[in-house]
């Protein structure tokens, strides 16, 4: 990804972190602007979700994230329009950056997941949009 398009971005997408492999156990990391398009303002994690249980179901009018399973694994649908993708994390060395204006949901997560959310706001309920038909006005406004 060339520099300047790195912030304008509409779709989801996976990006790789650095993997340093270790006899001793391995390490990644993810830094501003080398990785993800934003300051991180916040970080929340999701943990003990309950067997057939979502999260998420909304999405965010500023709001950026980068979410990375770093454990177990789960899936992330990122509808942008007409266009639904569905991103498998299971490894803790990619993350999946969400620009805003994408209805996203979480599901199918495995025992003992754990779901790092990194985001480049702080928590404001106002930012939600947690209606779809909301959703469909909005990104119909936006195209
Ligand atoms: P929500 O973002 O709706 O969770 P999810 O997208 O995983 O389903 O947040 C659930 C609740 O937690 C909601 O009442 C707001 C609160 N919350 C905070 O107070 N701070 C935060 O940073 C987040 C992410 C949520």
């Amino acid at each position: 990804m060339k520099k300047k398009e790195i912030g304008k971005e509409k779709e989801a997408r996976l990006i790789p972190l650095p993997k340093i492999v270790d006899s001793r156990g391995n390490l990644s990391f993810v830094e501003y602007d080398a990785h993800i398009p934003f300051k991180i303002e916040r970080v929340y994690w999701i943990y003990d979700v309950p067997g057939g249980q979502n999260r998420g179901g909304h999405a965010f009018k500023k709001q950026q994230e980068f979410i990375i399973a770093l454990s177990g694994s789960f899936d992330v649908v990122a509808e942008k329009g007409k266009d639904n993708s569905i991103f498998s994390l299971n490894r803790s060395y990619y993350g999946l950056y969400i620009p805003p204006g994408i209805w996203r949901q979480m599901q199918n997560f495995s025992t003992n997941s754990v779901a790092l959310v990194l985001t480049s706001t702080l928590y404001s309920e106002d930012d939600y949009i947690r209606d779809y038909k909301d959703f469909r006005i909005y990104n119909k406004m936006n195209e």
